[in-house]
């Protein structure tokens, strides 16, 4: 298990870059994987997650090479004519459930068997909510417990086009069934109790697909043919908050992180800083690739606490890890609700986080579906365990930042599930 030590912060300054956006990395390869002729994706996002779609999409016949362009990592997708073949092997999808419930919609529809498993938090995640919408699609699916948990069997059938009301927002459960509707006969509509991230809907749009959404439904026609286009991945959001999040809490410092997606889908945690007086900005909006993009202009600052539910659950739903650190720091009361799908993440990350910043000292009253956070709280240095939660690793580092001496973090090998690099750029940043 690797361990790192974690010193009291030391104001942050410079430019930064974070790396390529997972969930864009993730579909960059499924749908150039299924698309006639020749993807590049620029910027790719190369942890753990993403490796394990890579690593599928080529046992399913893609040939796929890694390169460098400007000196960062990128992919060629060599699509062919965007016929898949059956994997001769067990698919592992390790600890991605954007891999795992992606991929059982993307190979519904195909004449192919595919058997998809994960590590022991990703089969203790409940895959129902996929499995179910995709059977009333004509979807053959076994698994363990009639389908609720991976590993899961997907004997590709004919499929049909259906309405299907999902009863929480999630990105990954729509995705599913849209990569399952591209294949299938006639209408696939999804409809979300609130709006999730719409990654799915742009890149199909750019891959040629007909997308129609309006408010929290969306739909396509099918069979739909995908053609290939080149792709280039913003930095994550959800990997530049945890810098946000240190420049903010560091005294002295100010950074900016060039190049971050800034779909409003994903800015939660943006509107929630501006409550919490955050003086966090926005310069030189652009649009790439159909997704919008700006360099964060971030400098350390007083924080108030603040009210967190409702639509914007979806919309920062990563970020909860380190907006309970921001909240401890924050003078007054932040109170998250809502937000009970955090019970079924790579940890349940309710009771993880308040477990965790309670080892630090912090006081985090557990609720059923948030927390309640009073703060300005002293943190205390001590040692934190990720639970094998990239997140809450990362969370943590920042949290013993604003310590009085060294902490320890126990299990930090997960950061490269979605942010290789982060200790050496964290350390940099405070050079
Ligand atoms: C993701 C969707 C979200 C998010 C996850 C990535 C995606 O999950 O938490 O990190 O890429 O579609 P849910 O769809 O389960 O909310």
């Amino acid at each position: 298990m690797t361990t790192a030590i974690v010193a009291p912060g030391r104001p942050l300054h410079g430019r930064l870059i974070v790396p390529g956006d997972k969930s864009i990395s993730h579909r960059a390869v499924m749908l150039g994987g299924i698309a006639r002729g020749e993807t590049v994706v620029r910027n790719f996002l190369p942890s753990d997650d993403c490796r394990r779609t890579v690593a599928a999409l080529r046992a399913m016949g893609r040939t796929i090479g890694e390169l460098e362009i400007d000196g960062r990592p990128a992919l060629r997708i060599t699509g062919d004519d965007g016929v898949l073949r059956e994997p001769d092997d067990v698919v592992d999808c390790g600890n991605s459930g954007t891999t795992l419930r992606l991929l059982t919609g993307l190979v519904a529809g195909r004449p192919m068997c595919t058997v998809l498993t994960g590590d022991a938090s990703l089969r203790r995640r409940p895959m129902a909510r996929v499995v179910d919408p995709l059977r009333a699609m004509g979807a053959q699916i076994v698994g363990r417990e009639e389908g609720r948990y991976a590993p899961l069997a997907v004997s590709g059938r004919r499929l049909k086009g259906a309405v299907t009301r999902l009863p929480m927002a999630s990105a990954q459960v729509k995705s599913a069934l849209l990569l399952a509707g591209v294949s299938a006969e006639g209408r696939t509509t999804v409809i979300e109790p609130s709006r999730s991230r719409d990654h799915t809907e742009r890149m199909l749009q750019a891959f040629g697909v007909a997308v129609r959404v309006e408010e929290h439904t969306v739909s396509l026609d099918g069979p739909a043919l995908l053609t290939a286009t080149d792709v280039d991945v913003p930095g994550d959001l959800s990997s530049a908050a945890f810098l946000i999040a240190a420049a903010l809490l560091v005294p002295g410092s100010e950074i900016v992180i060039e190049r971050v997606g800034v779909n409003p889908t994903r800015t939660g945690l943006l509107d929630v800083l501006e409550a919490m007086g955050a003086p966090v900005r926005l310069d030189n909006r652009r649009e790439v690739c159909g997704e919008p993009v700006a360099d964060v202009v971030v400098r350390a600052a007083p924080l108030r606490g603040v009210r967190v539910a409702g639509q914007l659950i979806p919309r920062l739903i990563d970020e909860f890890p380190i907006l309970c650190v921001l909240a401890a720091c924050a003078e007054g009361e932040t109170v998250i609700d809502e937000a009970q799908e955090l019970r079924v993440k790579e940890s349940d990350r309710i009771r993880v986080m308040v477990e965790q910043l309670g080892r630090m000292g912090v006081a985090i009253e557990e609720r059923p579906a948030g927390v309640r956070i009073v703060g300005p709280q002293r943190i205390r240095p001590g040692t934190a365990d990720s639970r094998g939660d990239h997140r809450v690793a990362m969370a943590m580092a920042i949290a013993a930042l604003r310590a009085d001496g060294p902490s320890t973090m126990a299990d930090v090998e997960c950061v490269a599930t979605s942010f290789p690099g982060f200790f050496p750029l964290l350390e940099m940043a405070q050079a």
